[in-house]
């Protein structure tokens, strides 16, 4: 865990003081967790939020966090919940494998939370929600798309949409849009979301008619994907996907030019980051991706959303871990609002019934399995630029 003063990505400081003021107050920890938390009833509301805002994924999680931010001051603002201001924990996990689990042990034990946001990637959320759920403590993930992290349990949901309908119109999308039959598929072998959408995609493909060729695996901070990527260009594929993170996807997008690949590459929402053209610059002509949202859309919701971003933000436009960081606040909030109460089971039983929550990604209803259904927006690189391309409703 790093509660720090985190410098952004935009070059200007993050504060997280909140979550340094807690950390510093050092409580004797406990653990009487088990059957949910009923805080004091006084005082501000503890929301835990973890995520990833240093390390190999730093774009997912500041985004994300600042989101997640702008919906906490605006609630305060607007005079709290229950006539309470919400207090956000925030910690870092440094996007490393085990410290998730270790900060949502801490939420709850040390802090008393009433309820956990997080995280934007899978494999992370996979580590903290079944430790929420043992303490039945609701989560709620702004952005993990692969359909595992909410089966952990009834006390687990997301606001965004899941990976079978992601992978499906990514199928869509390469054989209508691409024109392509024959697609090799480049995957993250230690990203639960990667080897999921590798799989959804493969499927829908498939029973479309078309055929995967030159499958290829590589793990999470590997910088070399020239083997793989040879193996590749020897079956000619009409397509390449890379349902990975922006840090992998953008040196295989740099190498693949390298080595000649001229081909469309196409990823998933895993690819959503400035950084990513950072990486990859002009290797990026001719590249496509799935995502949650864009800010060009034309929606008053959007509109407001980007507009207060931007004022808060130095004029930042807001991603989709932004927006779904957002979104997923709020929809907590509202749901601790409808329970009437901090008790995290009647905070459980409100986000269960959320519906026709006016998200700016869409309105959210959570289903019976605790996730959201929504469209999404293909988005190309042209010039340098993240350019919209349309709209896919589910
Ligand atoms: N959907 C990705 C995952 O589940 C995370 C992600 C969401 C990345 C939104 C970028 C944008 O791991």
């Amino acid at each position: 865990m790093k509660p720090l003063v985190i410098s952004s990505r935009r070059g200007f400081l993050l504060s997280l003081a909140v979550a340094a003021a807690v950390t510093s107050g050092c409580k004797p920890a406990d653990s009487s967790a088990g059957g949910g938390s009923v805080d004091a009833g006084t005082g501000p509301i503890k929301i835990g939020e973890y995520a990833s805002l240093t390390g190999s994924e730093a774009a997912f999680g500041q985004s994300s966090h600042r989101g997640t931010e702008l919906a906490v001051a605006e609630i305060n603002k607007a005079g709290g919940i229950l006539g309470r201001q919400i207090e956000l924990i925030t910690e870092d996990n440094q996007s490393k494998a085990g410290e998730s689990a270790t900060i949502a042990k801490k939420f709850i034990s040390r802090d008393k939370v009433v309820a956990v946001l997080g995280e934007v990637a899978s494999g992370r959320s996979l580590e903290a929600a079944p430790i929420c759920q043992a303490a039945g403590i609701p989560m709620v993930s702004p952005s993990s798309t692969n359909p595992k992290v909410t089966e952990v349990g009834d006390h687990i949901f997301r606001v965004c949409f899941i990976d079978p309908f992601q992978g499906k119109l990514l199928a869509d999308f390469a054989k209508r849009t691409l024109k392509a039959r024959r697609v090799a598929i480049l995957s993250d072998v230690s990203a639960p979301y990667s080897v999921g959408l590798a799989d959804f995609f493969r499927k829908a493909f498939t029973a479309g008619g078309g055929e995967i060729v030159g499958e290829q695996k590589y793990a999470s901070k590997d910088k070399d994907f020239r083997a793989q990527l040879t193996a590749i260009k020897a079956e000619n594929p009409d397509a390449i996907f890379v349902p990975g993170y922006y840090t992998e996807a953008g040196l295989i997008a740099a190498q693949a030019r390298q080595l000649g690949l001229t081909v469309p590459l196409f990823g998933g929402d895993g690819w959503e980051a400035p950084e990513l053209i950072q990486i990859a610059g002009s290797a990026l002509e001719n590249t496509y991706y799935s995502t949650h949202y864009s800010p060009e859309a034309a929606d008053n919701r959007v509109k407001e959303f980007v507009k207060a971003y931007q004022a808060k933000f130095n004029g930042d436009i807001p991603d989709a871990m932004a927006a779904l960081g957002y979104d997923s606040a709020m929809v907590l909030f509202d749901a601790i609002k409808r329970a009437g109460s901090t008790d995290s089971t009647k905070i459980r039983d409100a986000l269960a019934a959320t519906k026709d929550f006016p998200c700016v990604t869409g309105l959210t209803t959570l289903d019976a399995q605790r996730n959201a259904t929504k469209g999404a927006v293909i988005i190309t690189v042209k010039d340098g630029k993240f350019k919209y391309v349309e709209t896919i409703q589910p």
